[in-house]
C-alpha cells in the first residue's frame, strides 16, 4: 500500500508538473495580451482625447453652483485635454493679493463681481484652456452672453444635499457664511438655475468620482463639436 501510494504521488507529480507549467504559461500569455489589448486600447483613447483637444477653437469654460467640483473637475479635464488651466477666483485672489472672502469683506460683493467681470472676460479672449469660474460669474447677463459667444460653456450641475455637505468642509465662501448655509445653497440654486440653464452643455453629477465627471464632459464636448456647424 505504501509502495503504491508512492507510486501515484509520483505519478501525480509527474503528471501535474507539465499540466502545471502549461496552465502557467496559458495564463502568463492571456495576462499578457490582455495587458498589451488595455495599453493599446487606454493609447488610442488618449489620441481621440488629443485629436479632440485639436479640434477646439475656444475655451471650455466651467459655470454652476459653489461646491460643484468646478475648479477640481477642471484641472483634470485639462490634464485629460492636454491644455492649460486656470481657476477665475484664484486669478482674482492672485491679483488682489486678497482671498475671495476678503475680498468680499473689504469692497463688497459689488466690487468682487466687477472685478470678476472684467477678469473672465480677459480669460476668454486667451489661449484655448480650461475655465474654472467662481459660482456667481455666469449668473452676470453680460458674462454669460460673452462666455456663450466665445466659448462652450459647461454646467456643471449637482443635488443642493450634496453641494450643502462638500461645502461645508471649508468656511471660505462668504455668501455661505449664514445661519443657514444649505437654505442659501437652496435659494441660490432656484435663483441661478435659469441663468446655468443657458449654458451649451449641462452635465448632471452626484456624489461620484470626478474622473466619471471628467468622461461624461469629453463625451459631450464630442457631441457637441458635432452637431456645431463647421
Ligand atoms: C461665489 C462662488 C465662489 C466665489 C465667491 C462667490 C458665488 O466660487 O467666486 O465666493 O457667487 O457663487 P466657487 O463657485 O468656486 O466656490
Amino acid at each position: 500500500m505504501v509502495r503504491v501510494g508512492c507510486s501515484l504521488a509520483t505519478v501525480d507529480r509527474n503528471a501535474s508538473a507539465p499540466a502545471t507549467s502549461t496552465t502557467t504559461m496559458i495564463r502568463t500569455a492571456i495576462l499578457g495580451m490582455a495587458r498589451a489589448f488595455a495599453e493599446a486600447a487606454s493609447r488610442c483613447i488618449a489620441l481621440l482625447v488629443i485629436e479632440l483637444a485639436k479640434r477646439l477653437d475656444r475655451p471650455v469654460v466651467l459655470v454652476g453652483l459653489m461646491g460643484v467640483g468646478k475648479s477640481t473637475v477642471g484641472r483634470r479635464l485639462a490634464r485629460r485635454l492636454g491644455l492649460p488651466f486656470v481657476d477665475s477666483d484664484s486669478a482674482i485672489e492672485d491679483a488682489a493679493g486678497l482671498s475671495a472672502a476678503e475680498v468680499f469683506e473689504r469692497y463688497g460683493e459689488h466690487d468682487f463681481r466687477d472685478g470678476e467681470r472684467r477678469l473672465v472676460a480677459r480669460l476668454v479672449e486667451g489661449e484655448v484652456r480650461v475655465i474654472a469660474t467662481g459660482g456667481g460669474a455666469y449668473v452676470d447677463p453680460l458674462t454669460r452672453a460673452l462666455l456663450n459667444e466665445r466659448a462652450i460653456t459647461i454646467w456643471l450641475d449637482a443635488p443642493v444635499d450634496v453641494l450643502a455637505e462638500r461645502t461645508a468642509r471649508r468656511d471660505t465662501r462668504p455668501l455661505l457664511r449664514t445661519p443657514d448655509p444649505k437654505g442659501t445653497l437652496e435659494r441660490l440654486s432656484q435663483e441661478r438655475r435659469p441663468a446655468y440653464e443657458a449654458a451649451h452643455i449641462h452635465i448632471k453629477s452626484g456624489n461620484g468620482a470626478h474622473r466619471d465627471v471628467v468622461e461624461a464632459i469629453v463625451q459631450a464636448l464630442e457631441d457637441h463639436l458635432a452637431k456645431r456647424p463647421s
